[in-house]
């Protein structure tokens, strides 16, 4: 059996209510040549119940973009898990770098997130990632690293990592695919070893399109992708969910 890959749609603050349903309901028609595909949807909050609703009785998961790391609260602004569970949401990215960025999360708050995730038996799915300067003077792996050490819990059978170097998103820059398959060895050894989980789903994220994923699959041998620009394209979703 060809092993499971993730396809995680990041569609960020994207899409109204009409073009949410257009989406859906042709992305519901795609048939991937491989079963083995999980092809998650992560809307924007006000999109979920109607993705939701759109999704039942087909093989679409959802997901959130993100939660608060209490179930409820004096917390204007922000949305609960209960809520986001109740919805339907199985998934829920943890950390990505626009949120580190714009609202200033830090690998603590993130790992607060994590573990009310886990609590609430949904998936995180959590990102790490270097920026340009790090990559540049070689410092990235010790960057993942600190990212890793606070946002991963301990002792657990499995856990989802989305490497998203931060200058790739939305740049149409991309690491090498040697460059990827290091950073998936280095995370899955870290893990195993410093955090005593035996499986570890490397995903890939940013500037992810039907032109390089196949070689990323091919030669990073990562466990799918977090895709952001790419998964509001339909002709892209097409082309990438049934890849050879
Ligand atoms: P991108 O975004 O594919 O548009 O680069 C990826 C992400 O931010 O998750």
């Amino acid at each position: 059996m060809a092993q499971v890959k993730l396809i995680v749609s990041n569609w960020k603050m994207n899409l109204n209510f009409v073009q949410a349903k257009v989406l859906v309901e042709k992305l519901k028609k795609i048939k991937s040549k491989d079963s083995s595909i999980i092809n998650i949807i992560c809307p924007q909050f006000l999109l979920l119940p109607l993705v939701s609703n759109l999704i039942k009785e087909s093989k679409l998961i959802l997901g959130a973009q993100d939660c608060h790391y209490y179930t409820h609260g004096a917390f204007t602004g922000d949305t609960s898990i209960e809520l986001i569970k109740k919805i339907g949401c199985k998934y829920i990215i943890a950390g990505h770098s626009e949120r580190r960025q714009y609202h200033f999360e830090t690998d603590k708050i993130i790992r607060q997130k994590v573990d009310m995730i886990l609590f609430e038996r949904l998936k995180p799915i959590i990102c790490v990632g270097e920026s340009a300067n790090d990559r540049k003077n070689k410092n990235y792996l010790n960057i993942l690293k600190q990212q890793l050490k606070q946002c991963v819990p301990s002792d657990l059978d499995e856990i989802i990592i989305a490497y998203e170097p931060v200058w790739s998103i939305g740049s149409g820059l991309i690491p090498k695919v040697e460059e990827i398959k290091e950073v998936k060895d280095f995370i899955n050894k870290f893990i195993k070893n410093s955090k005593n989980i035996e499986k570890v789903t490397f995903l890939y994220g940013g500037s992810v399109s039907s032109q390089n994923l196949g070689e990323i699959f091919k030669y990073s041998q990562v466990d799918g992708a977090l895709i952001g620009g790419s998964s509001l394209k339909i002709e892209e979703m097409n082309k990438i969910l049934t890849l050879g």
